[in-house]
């Protein structure tokens, strides 16, 4: 199913799904808004947990500014946080940009090996929780009003080319 554009592109996903390989093989690197990129403008490096709410506070600003200027906006974030799914969605509807999300259903072995082989792992507990709320969220997301749901799966995505986000 192709997704409008310009839209806003909520990307849900456990770490190593391929949010980011996704979002860098569709989207120029200006209209993704990633998390981790912004723990690195911020902090020590994109997993510099300490700096994950001066780079959220960021994130929501440049969220904001781009889809109030019906930018295509791409949130790479993990997803499966409601309310802050919620204020996106809102935002998209005040500025009447289409709002769509975007689930990376990546198997959980394969996020698992894929996470093995980075070198900086996410803890084995830590997926492990990201993948339950993955799964959560799945649920939540088609009673939320979002324009379109589009469940990925491997297949969809490119293997990893040139990155611009994390
Ligand atoms: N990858 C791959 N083949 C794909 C998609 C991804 O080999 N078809 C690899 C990427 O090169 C990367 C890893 O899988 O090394 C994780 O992909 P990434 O897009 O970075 O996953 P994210 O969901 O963005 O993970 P995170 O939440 O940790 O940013
Ligand atoms: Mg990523």
């Amino acid at each position: 199913m192709p997704v409008p554009d310009p839209a806003l592109v909520v990307l849900v996903g456990a770490s190593g799904s391929g949010k980011s390989t996704w979002a860098s093989s569709r989207y120029r690197a200006a209209e993704v808004v990633s998390s981790d990129a912004l723990r690195e403008v911020v902090g020590s490096g994109e997993h510099d947990l300490d700096a994950s709410a001066d780079a959220f506070a960021l994130l929501e600003s440049v969220v904001s500014a781009r889809v109030g200027r019906r930018l295509t906006t791409v949130v790479d974030t993990l997803g499966t946080d409601p309310a802050r799914r919620r204020r996106w969605l809102t935002a998209a509807r005040d500025a009447g940009l289409p709002a769509v999300a975007v689930v990376l259903d990546t198997p959980a072995r394969v996020c698992r090996s894929r996470n093995a082989a980075r070198d900086r792992p996410v803890p084995a507990r830590v997926l492990t929780s990201q993948l339950a709320a993955v799964a959560t969220t799945t649920d939540l997301l088609d009673a939320e009003g979002w324009d379109a749901v589009l469940v990925l799966t491997p297949d969809d995505v490119p293997a990893a080319g040139p990155r611009n986000t994390p």
